[in-house]
């Protein structure tokens, strides 16, 4: 074979190796990784929220999620090593604003959720390119269960203290009105290669 020729076979397939980021297997584990990270936080802050609950009562508990839920955030991405946060197309903390990829992969995880898949083990996750280079990206469904509906249920169930207490610290809520089965939010994790 002439050179020309071998340079033209190779030029394409370095370009792909270039193009295809992490192997499989690189990008399995890294999912594995996320997975354990976004479970991290979901334990620690549902733990926490249990216990401010039962010993405290739910205006107190509010206090768990305002001041804990960044705290927590921010040890589990200290020590995963990815960015993870908590995001929602209707949030509560005007922090919690879901990105364009945040929103997406929420909407296809209510589908999921919709067609009968499992909500505790419902997460996606993807390679993507951004103008600053390849991101990992996951996310992990939060669905609403029995326990959230005291402050994030249909507003003339929730209790008036609790209530009062959320229009004072959060006046552009939008975090009521939820119900059970219905997809609260989304752990996001992230990760630039
Ligand atoms: C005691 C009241 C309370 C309960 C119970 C509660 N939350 Fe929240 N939640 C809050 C508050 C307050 C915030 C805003 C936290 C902040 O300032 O970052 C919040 C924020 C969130 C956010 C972040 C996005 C946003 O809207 O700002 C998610 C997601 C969320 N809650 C999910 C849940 C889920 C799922 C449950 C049930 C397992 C739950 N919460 C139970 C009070 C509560």
């Amino acid at each position: 074979m002439k050179v020309s020729a071998l340079i033209a076979l190779a030029i394409p397939s370095l370009l792909a190796g270039c193009a295809s980021g992490p192997s499989a297997e690189e990008q399995a584990a890294m999912a594995a990784d996320a997975r354990k990270a976004s479970g991290a936080l979901i334990q620690k802050l549902g733990g926490e929220l249990k216990a401010a609950l039962n010993e405290k009562g739910p205006e107190a508990a509010i206090s768990v999620c305002k001041e804990r839920a960044p705290q927590v955030a921010a040890d589990v991405s200290k020590q995963s090593g990815f960015d993870v946060k908590r995001v929602s197309p209707r949030n509560r903390n005007p922090a919690g604003v879901p990105d364009a990829w945040e929103a997406g992969a929420q909407a296809g995880l209510e589908k999921r959720m919709a067609a009968g898949e499992k909500p505790e083990t419902l997460d996606t996750w993807q390679i993507v390119s951004t103008p600053t280079g390849k991101q990992f990206r996951y996310a992990k469904a939060l669905p609403v269960a029995q326990v959230c509906l005291t402050c994030h249920g249909d507003p003339a169930a929730i209790p008036d203290g609790v209530k009062a207490r959320l229009a004072a610290e959060y006046p552009l809520d939008k975090a009521t009105g939820y119900s059970l089965g219905m997809v609260r939010g989304i752990v996001s994790v992230k990760r630039a290669l």
